[in-house]
């Protein structure tokens, strides 16, 4: 598939055509990614609350997510490959944050990174840009400052909260960022960074006027547990369906069902098997 460019993103914001962007952290769903069409895939620190269950996302390790975007890199073909920076993955010190940033794009073949954060992450982020790495930058509500923000809340509701989201949205800008993460803020917000910014903006729970949407993969396709934040729509439901998968195989099973006998390896000189079997690429 025809690989998606920071410059392509621009265009599609020059010419209005929204962007969509996907959380994935394996294979399979990097592979569902790219045969959508979807333009961007973040392997996001999300993945400490659908994939570990976690209550939030402050206890993701670099490694993890390196370990993650390796995975993802194996399957994805078009999408452009953004890695998140963890909690205190650059916050200690900018060489740090440059180190694991580079770790990102150099070992796990990331194309970029996400680090939330606004003015207090500029200089980083332009080190990070001048060392030839692309960043998107995360602003509005940032799940990893969670305790500062006494919960997951919406941002930039009152006027001060307001000037200082739009703050960090030009001292990102002007550090060199490619693109902004709106997160929680009102539509009104987003929609007056989505005019002032030359990037690309991409809402989550920001309302319809940024210039591109991301999702969490398990909320997206139903396969979340628990309750899901307003912003959420459920496209599909890959839990109710799997859940039924399941209970079939187990019923089957108890009533000795399956494995049949065409699901079975023929005894030595017995006919050989089907052909769609022998052609696949599974073992066996
Ligand atoms: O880390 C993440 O998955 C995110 C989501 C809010 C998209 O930043």
């Amino acid at each position: 598939m025809k690989p998606v460019t920071i410059d392509a993103l621009l265009s599609k914001k020059q010419a209005g055509s929204p962007i969509t962007m996907v959380t994935a952290y394996d294979v399979p769903t990097a592979r569902l990614l790219s045969e959508s069409g979807i333009d961007i895939a973040l392997v996001g620190d999300t993945l400490g609350m659908v994939i570990q269950g976690g209550e939030n996302t402050l206890s993701v390790t670099i490694d993890e997510i390196l370990y993650h975007t390796k995975m993802v890199r194996r399957g994805l073909d078009g999408p452009l490959l953004v890695g998140d920076m963890p909690f205190l993955s650059y916050q200690i010190s900018e060489e740090e944050g440059h180190r694991n940033a580079g770790r990102l794009i150099k070992e796990g073949g990331a194309q970029a990174v996400k680090l939330e954060g606004g003015e207090e992450i500029a200089g980083l982020v332009r080190r990070l840009t001048r060392s030839m790495i692309p960043v998107i930058g995360h602003i509005g509500m940032k799940p990893q400052a969670i305790h500062q923000m006494g919960g997951f809340k919406v941002q930039g509701r009152d006027l001060p909260g307001r000037e200082r989201i739009i703050n960090d949205a030009r001292a990102l800008l002007d550090a060199g960022v490619f693109a902004l993460l709106l997160e929680a803020i009102p539509p009104s917000l987003a929609r007056e960074i989505t005019q002032l910014s030359p990037m690309p903006t991409i809402g989550i729970g920001a309302g319809p006027s940024t210039d591109g949407q991301v999702l969490v993969f398990h909320d997206l396709v139903g396969w979340s547990v628990g309750p899901a934040p307003r912003f959420v729509r459920s496209f599909g439901n890959v839990g109710s369906n799997a859940l039924s998968a399941l209970v079939k195989f187990k019923e089957a099973v108890s009533a000795r069902n399956y494995p049949s006998t065409d699901e079975s390896y023929p005894e030595k000189g017995a006919s050989p098997p089907p052909m769609n079997r022998i052609k696949s690429k599974r073992k066996g």
